[in-house]
C-alpha cells in the first residue's frame, strides 16, 4: 500500500490549449512535447487505514484546499479501481519552481500515477498510466514517456484513444534545452482556467482547433528528418499563436514578464547573427531555448546578464521514469 515514483517535467514544442471533455479531462487538439532529464518530481503515496482524510505535503509544506482536492479526486480514480476508500499521504517534490509555467503538474501527476499504481498493485500498462495521468493534468500523459512524445486527443467519448506515445527515443536528437527563469511565483492564471477561459471567450479558438494538425505534421516530419530549422520555425509559431489566443480571451491573459520579452528578442537576434536557437514559452513566463548539440554554451553567455533572468538551467531530452513499491518491514 505504499511506494515511491519518479517523473519528469516536459515542454510542449506544439501545445495543448483547450479541452473536449472537461470531467475527463480530454485534450481539444494534440500535441508533441520533450521530456526533460534534469527536471523530475519525486513522490511517495502511502494508503493507510488509519488516516481519515487525504493528506498532501508539497515541497516539505503541508498543502491543503484546491491543491489537495485535485490531488483527493485524482486518488478517487485509483480507490474505484481498487474497491477500496482508505484514505492516503502522499508526500511530492520537485526540483524546480512549482507552478511558475515549468509543467511541474505534468511531472506532479505522472508520478502520483505511477506511485499510485504501484501502491495499490494495479500493475497498469503505460498507455493506461497515460490515460489516468491525464485526468490529472493532460500534459502529465505526455511525462509517462522519455525522449520525444506525442499526446492523441482521440475521438471516443470516454476518452480510451486520448493518451501519448513515444514518437522518438531521446537518442534519436541529443538536443540540448536552456530552461530561462524569470519568475518563481506561482502564476495568477492556472492552465486548466486559462484554457477553458480562453475556448469560452476568445474568437480566435475555432481557427486554434483548426491549424493544429498542420503545426503537428510539420514537427513529426521535422523531427523525422532531425530538421532544426523546420523544428524551431515551427514550435515558435505554435508558441506564439498559442499566446496570441490566450491574450485575445476575455480578460486577456498575459503570461510573460519584461524578461521573457528580452529574452525572445535576443534569441532573434541569436539567430540573425547565425546561431541556431529557437525558443519556446508555455502558460508562464518562463523561456526554453532549444539548441542544436553543442550550441547552448555560446547561447547561455548572451543571455545570462538580461535583467530579470536569475537562473538558467540546462537540460537534455531525456527523462526515463520509476516506481517502486515499498514493502513494510
Ligand atoms: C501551455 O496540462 O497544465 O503547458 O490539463 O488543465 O492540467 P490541465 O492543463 P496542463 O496544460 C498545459 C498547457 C501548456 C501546453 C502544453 O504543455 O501542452
Amino acid at each position: 500500500m505504499k511506494a515511491r515514483a519518479s517523473a519528469h517535467a516536459n515542454i510542449a514544442l506544439v501545445k495543448y490549449w483547450g479541452k473536449r471533455d472537461r470531467r475527463l479531462n480530454i485534450p481539444a487538439v494534440g500535441s508533441i512535447s520533450v521530456t526533460l532529464k534534469d527536471l523530475f518530481t519525486h513522490t511517495e503515496v502511502e494508503f493507510h487505514s488509519g488516516l481519515k482524510a487525504d493528506t498532501l505535503v508539497l515541497d516539505h509544506q503541508p498543502a491543503a484546499g484546491e491543491q489537495l482536492d485535485r490531488v483527493s479526486r485524482f486518488l478517487d480514480i485509483f480507490r474505484k479501481e481498487a474497491g477500496i476508500d482508505t484514505c492516503a499521504r502522499v508526500k511530492s517534490e520537485n526540483n524546480f519552481p512549482t507552478g511558475a509555467g515549468l509543467a511541474s503538474s505534468a511531472s506532479a501527476f505522472a508520478a502520483l500515477a505511477l506511485a499510485a499504481d504501484a501502491a495499490l498493485g494495479l500493475n497498469y500498462s503505460p498507455v493506461q498510466l497515460s490515460i489516468v495521468a491525464r485526468r490529472g493534468s493532460g500534459s502529465a500523459a505526455r511525462s509517462i514517456f522519455s525522449g520525444f512524445v506525442e499526446m492523441k486527443s482521440g475521438v471516443r467519448d470516454d476518452g480510451s484513444d486520448a493518451f501519448a506515445l513515444q514518437l522518438f527515443p531521446a537518442r534519436h536528437w541529443p538536443l540540448e534545452i536552456l530552461v530561462c527563469i524569470t519568475s518563481e511565483a506561482r502564476k495568477t492564471t492556472g492552465s486548466t482556467r486559462g484554457m477553458t477561459l480562453t475556448a469560452e471567450t476568445s474568437p480566435y479558438y475555432g481557427s486554434w482547433l483548426d491549424t493544429q494538425s498542420q503545426d503537428l505534421e510539420a514537427l513529426c516530419r521535422a523531427l523525422e528528418k532531425k530538421d532544426f530549422e523546420a523544428l524551431g520555425e515551427t514550435m515558435e509559431r505554435n508558441c506564439l499563436k498559442m499566446h496570441g489566443l490566450a491574450l485575445s480571451a476575455e480578460p486577456g491573459l498575459l503570461y510573460w514578464n519584461p524578461a521573457t520579452l528580452a529574452l525572445i528578442h535576443r534569441v532573434r537576434q541569436l539567430r540573425r547573427d547565425g546561431v541556431p536557437a529557437y525558443f519556446t514559452i508555455d502558460a508562464g513566463p518562463q523561456v526554453k531555448i532549444f539548441c542544436p548539440p553543442g550550441w547552448t554554451w555560446r547561447v547561455e553567455n548572451e543571455i545570462k546578464d538580461i535583467p530579470g533572468v536569475y537562473r538558467v538551467m540546462l537540460t537534455v531530452v531525456g527523462g526515463n521514469v520509476s516506481k517502486t513499491a515499498i514493502q513494510d518491514s
